[in-house]
């Protein structure tokens, strides 16, 4: 478990987006070197998504990585001897965006809820000392939380100086107008097996190894733009209005976009706008990985969920809300006109990870049978999970 000694809601108001979060011991590292191997052979090696960074550049795939034909496929491997080579004299693997990897999951899934927003998970391996260090210093476009899983790194940080960049919006694209500052560093710090770093984007970091072998995980947390949220509108809201309708010539006077400009505001200040928008951003991409319960749900002789068993929901907190409706892994249900439904969500939001027989027992008054058939369809519907 990642403690962060701070309430996720303080975390979210004081440091998210805002400035860095170091915690000693957050969590105990439990991986393994096979773990660690067996992750980097999984990953798929000749996708831009996997990199050896050596030198200040990613290596191209030709100096590592070989294609053969495996019974009438062509799979990829390493080429062994150059990417020990390529490790030993400093470079850095990094396993980006993996996925369906539970060890990682773990903590990426945490991460997501500590946040309240989805996250891409990287693991970052590297063997070398601070005079080969494989990367500059630079800014990322996201959030991210670094979790030192073995060795130590040490983090040098500065204050941004071009405020939350955009994805199109790297360091490395615009180093001709910003710069690194040269002034004392925000802070600078060894991380240790267990530490937990949080560096939102635009704030400039240089990873240093410290002459012995690091690997960490990266989560990086997607925030929506505020411009997302303007060109939703721009896209679904104004063009029923005869403002937005209207020409535009090159004699019309500014004052004649008056009523456009007002109607723009008026649409952006809309709580009910924000709401819907956030609804269907969360329909369209926010996704849970978990468990598929195969044996539980597909065995035609079984229609319930085995009591032991714990029941979490499959909720994102930027969408609760268990008043009228819930979105779950891009199902929408109308929970308004369900009040028991809605009494057992709200039981397992509260207590995640409550066990069928214990949500029973707190519930006296609802029918045992019928609660029991409830779950059983909430988890075909992939709306609650069960491990
Ligand atoms: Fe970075």
């Amino acid at each position: 478990m990642i403690k962060l000694d701070i309430s996720p809601n303080k975390f979210r108001n004081e440091f998210q987006s805002k400035k860095p979060f170091l915690v000693r011991n957050s969590f105990v590292p439990q991986i393994t070197d096979r773990q660690i191997d067996e992750i980097v052979l999984r990953a798929d090696i000749i996708q831009d998504d996997f990199k050896l960074n050596f030198e200040g550049k990613v290596l191209p795939k030709n100096k590592y990585v070989e294609s053969f034909q495996d019974v009438g496929k062509v799979r990829n491997r390493f080429i062994k001897a150059a990417l020990v080579d390529y490790m030993r004299r400093g470079a850095t693997l990094i396993a980006n965006k993996l996925y369906n990897e539970p060890l990682i999951y773990n903590y990426h899934k945490q991460i997501e809820e500590i946040s309240n927003r989805p996250a891409l998970s990287s693991l970052y391996i590297s063997y070398g000392n601070e005079d080969d260090s494989s990367f500059r210093a630079h800014w990322d476009t996201r959030d991210v939380f670094v979790l030192q899983l073995v060795g130590r790194k040490k983090w040098i940080l500065h204050e941004p100086n071009f405020e939350y960049p955009l994805p199109s919006q790297q360091s490395k694209d615009m180093e001709h107008v910003v710069k690194c500052p040269t002034t004392e560093p925000y802070m600078e710090v060894i991380l240790e097996e267990g530490d937990l770093l949080y560096v939102p984007r635009g704030w400039w970091h240089d990873p240093v190894p410290c002459g012995e072998r690091t690997v960490h995980l990266s989560v990086g947390t997607y925030a929506i733009y505020r411009n997302d949220y303007l060109h939703w509108i721009i896209q679904n809201i104004l063009p029923s209005h005869p403002e937005a309708r209207m020409h535009l010539d090159s004699y019309n006077s500014i004052d004649d976009l008056t009523a456009y400009a007002n109607l723009i505001h008026e649409k952006l200040t809309d709580p009910e706008l924000l709401r819907n928008f956030h609804r269907l951003h969360a329909v369209e991409h926010y996704r849970t990985n978990d468990t598929l319960n195969l044996n539980s749900l597909c065995d035609p002789n079984i229609e319930e969920i085995p009591e032991e068993k714990l029941l979490y929901i499959n909720l994102f907190h930027c969408v609760e809300d268990l008043e009228k409706d819930i979105i779950a892994n891009g199902t929408f249900l109308k929970i308004e006109s369900r009040p028991d439904m809605r009494k057992v969500l709200q039981c397992i939001l509260d207590h995640q990870g409550i066990s069928t027989y214990t949500l029973l027992k707190k519930m006296p008054n609802l029918d045992k049978k019928y609660v029991k058939n409830m779950l059983f369809k909430l988890a075909c519907f992939d709306i609650i999970r069960f491990d």
